[in-house]
Order: C-alpha cells, then structure tokens, then sequence
C-alpha cells in the first residue's frame, strides 16, 4: 500500500541550507526544516512511534508520515481526523489522546508535508519556465503540462507533490533523489523495486544491448523504456542480463544562482494540470487513426476491442479444442471494489482504471508500468487535493471526512476504461471531465470539463471514450437525477470541443414537441455506455439513456425524444442522421443503454448491414445501420408483460393497465432489466447473437420508485441464451443459479466459445454452439465488468476485471 513496503532504508537526507535564501516568510522556512515540537515529539514516541519508526519516517509496520506522496499537503484536520478515527488499514484509532496532544501531533505533520506550492518562493515564476523550456533543457526529458518529452517523470504536480527540499535535491543530486523513498516513478499501490527511473543496461538473449529506464521489474520480468519512447516489456528468456547503471539520467544543475531561483519558482508552481484545452499539440497520425478502426488481431484499443460494439475476437488460441487446459497467468490488485473495466490493450500495455485512477500494466506480466491518481480540483471534492472521487456520479469525499490516506479514499471502481489513440490515452471522471494521459509516463496532457459552465445537473462519466478519426467522443452518466443528456466530441490533441448533440431538445426545436410539461430542461436521456462506428456508413451509433423522472410521466407527455433512442450521427459534423426509439415515453427506466452491435449478415436472403441491440425492455431489436429501419423485433425474455408486441410502425403495443401507479403495478421485466450495460456478442462463424437475460418481475410506483417481487415459486433467474437474428428465436440458453441482481457481466465470443461471468462468481466459457459447459474457474465475484481478449508475442490470454478489484488474466500454459 505504502512505499515503505519495498523495505528499503529512507534516505531524505537534508538537502543544505545553502537556498534558505530564496525562500520567504517564517512560516515556510519552518515548514520546510520542521521537526516536532517536544510535546508532540513526546506524544508521538509514546503512542506512534512503535509503528511509525522513531522519526515518524516510516517503520515496519506502517508508512512514512514525513517523506510519503500521501500525506503531502494535508492540512491539520486531514491529520486530526485520522488520529482520532483510525483507517480500515490498520492505523488504529486514538480518540481518547488529550486534545492538546493531537493538536501538537498534526500541527507538526501538517508543517512537515508543506509542499514547495505552500511556500510562497521568490522568483520570477516566468522566467523559470522560459529556462525550463529552453535553455535549461529540462523538457528534453520532462512533461509539464502536455509540453515537453516524455524522458522522466510528468512534472505537471511537483510542486504539490515535493518538499522544496525534495526538489532542490533532484537539482542539485538527482542520483540522491532518484533512490528516496517519496521518489517519482511507481506512486500507485503494487509492488515497485524501486523509483521507476533507473538506468539499465540489458543484454538481450541475441546478445545485443537495450540501454533505457526499468520502469518496473520481477525476477522473471523487466519493462523497459528506452529513450526513443517504446516499451520493451520482457519476459524470461528474452534476456540474459540487466546491469544498473550508477547515478541518475538527469544531470545535476549547473545554472547561475537567479536561473536556480527562478526555475524553482517555477517547479514550485505547478500544482497540477489546468482545466482548459491544449494549445500547440500535434495531430494524431493517419496511421494512429486507422489502428483504431481495423486494429491489429492482438490488440484490443476500445471498450468493446472493436469499434463496431460487437466483442467478438478472431484470435484462434483459446479454442473448443483448447480450453480445458486454460489456466490463470497474473493477477494484478486495483484498491477499489465493484470494478466495471474493460481493460484496453495496445501493443501489449494494458490500461485499467477505477475512479480518477488509470493504471498501466505490461499485459504479459500483468506488472504495473505508472499508474495516474487525479487529485481532484477542489471545487469537486469540497476540500483542497482530494485523492480520488466517491461513488458513481456523486462529488468525492471531501479529504478528513474519514475517508483516509492514500488509496483507500478513492472509492469505486465504477469507471469503464479508457479510450487510446497513438500516445495519448483517454478517460472520463466522476465529474464529467474528459482526461488525456500520456501512454508512457501517466501525466496529463490535457483535462476538459465535458459540461458547459453553468448548466445544472449532477453530471457524471464513467462510460469509456470512442475514438473516431481524431476525435475522442464520450458520453455523460446520470439520468437518475434531473440533467439534459448530451454527447459530445473533442479533438484528440487538444481536448478542444468539436461538437456537442444534446439529447434532449431545446424549448422551440421540433423535437420538442415531444415533451408536453414542465420538465424539459432536465429531461434526463444520459449516454452512459460507449456507442458504436461503422467507417462503412461513416455513422456513429450511440445510445440514449431514460427519461427524468422515470416513473412519472405527467410533466413529460408524449415521446419524449431522444430519450430510450439510438443515435445515428455523423461524426464529422455532429448531425443526426436517424434515430429509433425503443420506449417512447418510458415509464419502467427503460434506458437503452445496451450495446449496439454493428455486423454485416445474411439477413433473409439478403447481406445486410444490420444494427443489434437486445434492448433493457425485453425486445431484441434488428435494425437496416442505413436507414434506422426496423427489421425485427421479438421478445428474449418470456417475462414480459408491459407491451403485447412492436407494431408494424416500429412502435410499442402497450399492455393495458400496466403504467405505474401510485400503489405499485407489476410489470416485467424489473426495473433493471431484461438485461443492461453488459456486453453482448455475435459470432460470425456460427451466426448467433449472445446475451445475459433475466427473467424477473417488480412493481413499479408513479414517481415513487419501485419495489421488488418476491415469489417464491417463481424466483428471478439469469439465463445465458443465444439468439438466432433472422427470427429472434433462442437457439440455447443456460440458465444460471443464483441471484441474478448481483452479476452485471456480460459475454466476449472468441474460438467458438462465450466466456462470462456468472451469477455464483465463477468465470466461465461455454461452447457457442450449443452452450455446452467446457471450463470454469471460480473466482467467488459478483461480477460487475465483462471479459475481453488480447494476445502478445503469441499469447492469447481472456481477461475480465473482478469486483473485488482484481484483474485477472488466464492463457494456456506458456510453451
Ligand atoms: C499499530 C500501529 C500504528 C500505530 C500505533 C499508529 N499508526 Fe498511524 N498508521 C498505521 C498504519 C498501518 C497506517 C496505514 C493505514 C492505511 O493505509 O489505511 C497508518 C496511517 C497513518 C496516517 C495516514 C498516512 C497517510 O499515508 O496518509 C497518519 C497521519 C498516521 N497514521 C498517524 C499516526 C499517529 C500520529 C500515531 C500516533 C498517535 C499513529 N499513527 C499510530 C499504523 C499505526
Ligand atoms: C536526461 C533527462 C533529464 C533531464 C535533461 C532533466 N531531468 Fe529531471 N529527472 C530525470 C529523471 C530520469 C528523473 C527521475 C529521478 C531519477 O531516477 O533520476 C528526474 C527527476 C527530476 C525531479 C524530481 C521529480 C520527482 O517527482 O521527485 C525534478 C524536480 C527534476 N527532475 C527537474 C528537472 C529540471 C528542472 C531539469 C532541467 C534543469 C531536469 N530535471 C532535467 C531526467 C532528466
């Protein structure tokens, strides 16, 4: 959890005094040389020290309080708070401790993690960065801000993640620096041998030599960065020696004295990346583009590994054939729960996330290369440098709201995955802020708020981002609250807004029309899941979430468009092409937000490009991706009871008697589902469509919610069923024990078999043609992510993230 965990002696030694000079103000001189006062140094041998270590510099049994990340720049009541209330990770509480004593306790660890951006330095913060950039050849190697090379650690939060004395030593000793513990390099939560940023010299199994930075490294692994920006990510056998080079790669500082004064000003500064697009960055490549829409076999660059939406691989590896010899390869540890990522492999790195975090992974190993923590911008988190967000769309925990320290306050794992175009890879954030990231050092190129200033609503993002040509499209969660639902496109360099389709209408357009009331403005209609691209009709397909409210329609009369809708938009522009509505005027929360699966098929004689979607309301829909016409419609749940049919108009034939009522109404499917965001698939071989069914029934309230059915003689079930997309018949199904609420896995189709997760925790594979079971592996989870395949240096491995926050990664036995 903690860096002291590599068992390595700290070494943050004092740098001299030599720079007192530059520094102004008692207080800051004080902060930086702080040491306990003897109240607190009494108090803190007494009662901390045990596991704290005698300095408070970190013991065995827990971390440095003085030269760790965590702690830096928390103010007196972060520490008052978490002395009083302990931490689920073993810190125990110390309520009782006279208040003065604890007073005296954070008083000295406030002043002793007061970062450079606390200590208000002379200097000429421009100057600095003119030497920065020029003459001082700092961005040679360094980022600050999504200027500079990517050489060394991203420098964009330096000054709100080091002492002055911590930067002042990376000037003027780097070697010194490079080997203490609050060192850049791996700040995340798995095991790191040391800072990330060593030089290595590796001799290769061809005898040849790579030189380079050993970003990470096992007994059987080593992830190299050579200084041309590729990963080399080696396994045993690809090498036969590593030999460490002494010293650091940067040189030691050898301006003038005011040139020193100004550049730290300058690092002082920067406490993080601006909100705002990035000016000056260059385009993606025709070649980066086109890798996102026909990827190498290997890879997998988009939620659903290909743009179509379909999660359907034609890697041949793991087959009917082979299967029974799957095996797990690596495990890799995320500190949240719930994980709902798909994770995304390019080149053989892997990106996961959680909220405000994304973590790079060597995706043979499953090793970490650098992962990103947001430090969210206080006005989200309700208190200055939150670490990491809450739950689902809400604003993160304030930090001292006992939430504690370091990885634990970053709360769920409710966020999809993130988006890669060439060396920039994409993410959204519980606050609807669009991120992109540098592919090989995690620091931020460019951070925009997706919602314009001004407009209400508790907007959230934890869909993952399209990439279409170059551009990062992404939708915005919430819809369970009051906001007006939009999509929105922005250029993949600059973060700048190319186009934004609102989803629900302004007052005067014709669409609005289909709202008669009060509540238009915040009608709700979110985008939550990723959409689809077809380059063949240049069409974006994106879907539209359920109506606000969602049970009662009074102030929304009529359809309400384009609320429960498929969008066909062009990209280029921004333009609606054509919509299909699956529930107008919804009452149920009927979002569409399921996959929408582009294929080209025999469709009744005819090769077709269809559209699919098994649809939440219990329909599974054929769609012409052309013309938005509808081509079938049939039920794949037999508990269904709020439409008879859809018309030959393509609309809903409703049930009488069935619109929710003040006492309750029973409808089937249940409020979350004949099935949700879960992947589905479709196998082109074998021409069946794969989805994750529940059968399931509950009352439905007019604006009060809904509450379950319980029958005993008629439990709720999750059925895996195939469906053949001429008829909509099912052609297998496997019905699953368990409780159905808690699995939200969907299905990935690759060499004749679905895998997915099921209802008791057990991951498994199936032959796609019959549903016969050929292997499970059971990992005890209520599964809320859906698998996905890569392959590397000719490995293929299936991997799906489980909730309690475990990547998990299988292959067949290696060689
Ligand atoms: C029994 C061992 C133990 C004792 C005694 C103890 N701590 Fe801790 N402390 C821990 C552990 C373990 C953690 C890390 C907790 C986590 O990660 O959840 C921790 C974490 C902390 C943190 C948060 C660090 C961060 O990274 O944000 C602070 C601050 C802290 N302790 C202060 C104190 C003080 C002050 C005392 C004495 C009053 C004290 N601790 C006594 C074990 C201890
Ligand atoms: C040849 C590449 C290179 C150049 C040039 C370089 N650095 Fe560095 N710098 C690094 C590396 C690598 C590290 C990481 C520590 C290590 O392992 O040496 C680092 C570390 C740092 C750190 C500490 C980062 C942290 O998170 O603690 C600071 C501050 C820094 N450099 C500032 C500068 C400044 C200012 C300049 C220009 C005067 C500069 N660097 C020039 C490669 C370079």
């Amino acid at each position: 959890m903690y860096r002291i965990s590599n068992g390595r002696a700290p070494a943050l030694t004092a740098v001299g005094i030599t720079f007192a000079a530059l520094l102004v103000g008692v207080t800051a001189v004080r902060a930086w040389q702080a040491g306990p006062d003897s109240l607190a140094r009494e108090v803190f041998q007494r009662n901390c020290s045990g596991c704290h270590g005698a300095d408070g510099r970190g013991g065995e049994r827990a971390p440095s309080l003085v030269s760790n990340r965590t702690t830096r720049g928390r103010d007196e009541m972060y520490f008052r708070n978490v002395i009083r209330t302990g931490t689920p990770g073993g810190m125990p509480s110390f309520a009782a401790l006279p208040a003065e004593h604890i007073e005296a306790l954070s008083t000295w660890l406030r002043a002793a993690n007061a970062t450079a951006a606390d200590a208000h330095l002379f200097g000429d913060v421009a100057a600095g960065e003119q030497f920065f950039f020029g003459q001082g050849q700092c961005a040679t190697c360094h980022m600050v801000r999504g200027r500079g090379q990517p050489n060394g650690p991203d420098l964009s939060e330096i000054g709100s993640t080091a002492t002055v004395s911590e930067i002042q030593q990376a000037l003027s000793d780097p070697a010194a620096r490079a080997n203490s513990i609050s060192a850049p390099g791996c700040p995340g939560w798995a095991f790191c041998p040391d800072s990330g940023w060593n030089v290595v010299r590796v001799v290769l199994r061809d005898g040849s030599t790579v030189r380079g930075y050993a970003r990470n490294r096992g007994e059987r692994d080593l992830q190299l960065q050579t200084f041309d920006g590729q990963w080399h990510l080696l396994a045993q056998g690809d090498y036969t020696k590593v030999e460490r080079e002494a010293g650091s790669a940067m040189p030691a500082f050898h301006g003038s004295d005011p040139e020193r004064r100004d550049l730290l000003a300058f690092l002082a500064s920067l406490d993080g990346a601006r909100v705002g697009a990035l000016a000056g960055a260059a385009q993606p490549s025709p070649k980066e583009i086109a890798n996102v829409i026909t990827p190498r076999a290997e890879d997998w660059p988009t939620y659903n590994g290909r743009v179509s939406g379909n999660r359907h691989s034609d890697l041949t590896q793991i087959t009917v054939q082979t299967v029974s010899r799957l095996q797990l390869a690596w495990t890799y540890v995320l500190p949240f729960t719930g994980l709902q990522v798909t994770p995304i492999v390019v080149g053989g790195v892997m990106y996961v996330t959680g909220s405000n975090a994304v973590c790079a992974l060597d995706a043979r190993a499953g090793r970490q290369l650098w992962c990103y923590t947001r430090t969210v911008p206080a006005a989200d988190a309700g208190g200055r440098g939150a670490r990491g967000g809450g739950a689902g769309n809400q604003p993160p925990p304030a930090v001292g709201g006992g939430g504690i320290a370091g990885f634990a306050a970053f709360g769920t794992g409710n966020q999809r995955g993130v988006a890669v175009l060439g060396d920039r890879v994409f993410f959204t954030t519980p606050d609807a802020h669009l991120i992109a990231l540098h592919r090989l050092t995690g620091g931020v190129l460019w951070d925009v708020a997706m919602v314009p200033a001004g407009v209400p609503g508790q907007y959230g993002g934890p869909g993952a981002p399209l990439v279409v040509g170059d551009l990062v499209v992404a939708g915005i969660a919430g819809g369970d609250s009051p906001l007006r639902g939009f999509l929105a496109a922005f250029r993949a360099q600059s973060g700048e807004l190319a186009w934004r389709f609102w989803t629900v209408p302004a007052r005067g357009e014709p669409a609005a029309a289909t709202w008669k009331g009060s509540i238009l403005e915040t009608g709700g209609a979110a985008t939550w899941l990723t959409g689809s691209f077809d380059a063949g009709t240049g069409l974006l397909y994106w879907t539209a979430g359920n109506p606000y409210p969602p049970t009662d329609g009074r102030e929304r009369e009529g359809d309400n468009l384009y609320s429960n809708s498929v969008l066909a938009i062009d990209p280029r522009t921004g333009q609606l092409k054509w919509h299909y509505q699956f529930s107008p005027h919804d009452l149920y929360d009927f979002d569409a937000t399921e996959p929408v699966l582009l294929v080209d098929a025999p469709f009744r004689g005819q090769l077709r490009k269809l559209l699919l979607q098994a649809n939440r309301n219990g329909f599974f829909y054929v769609l012409d991706r052309v013309t938005g016409e509808l081509l079938l419609a049939k039920p794949f749940v037999k508990k269904l009871t709020w439409a008879k049919g859809i018309g030959p108009d393509g609309r809903p034939q409703l049930a009488p008697d069935t619109a929710p009522s003040a006492g309750g109404v029973l409808v089937c499917p249940q409020v979350r589902g004949a099935t949700n965001w879960y992947s589905t698939a479709y196998d082109p071989t074998i021409r069946l469509f794969y989805v994750q069914a529940v059968e399931d029934c509950g009352y439905y309230r007019q604006g009060r919610g809904y509450f379950p059915y319980s029958n005993p003689a008629d439990p709720p079930t999750k059925v895996l069923r195939a469906i053949d997309i001429e008829t909509g018949n099912v052609a297998w199904e496997v019905p699953q024990v368990g409780i159905p609420e808690a699995n939200y896995s969907g299905v990935l189709s690759t060499g004749g078999l679905i895998f997915h997760g099921e209802n008791t925790g057990s991951f498994d594979a199936v032959d796609a043609r019959t549903g016969r079971s050929l292997w499970g592996f059971n990992a005890n989870q209520a599964w809320k992510a859906s698998p996905m395949t890569y392959a590397v240096e000719g490995r293929q491995f299936v991997a799906i993230a489980a909730s309690g926050g475990n990547i998990l990664a299988f292959a067949l036995p290696d060689r």
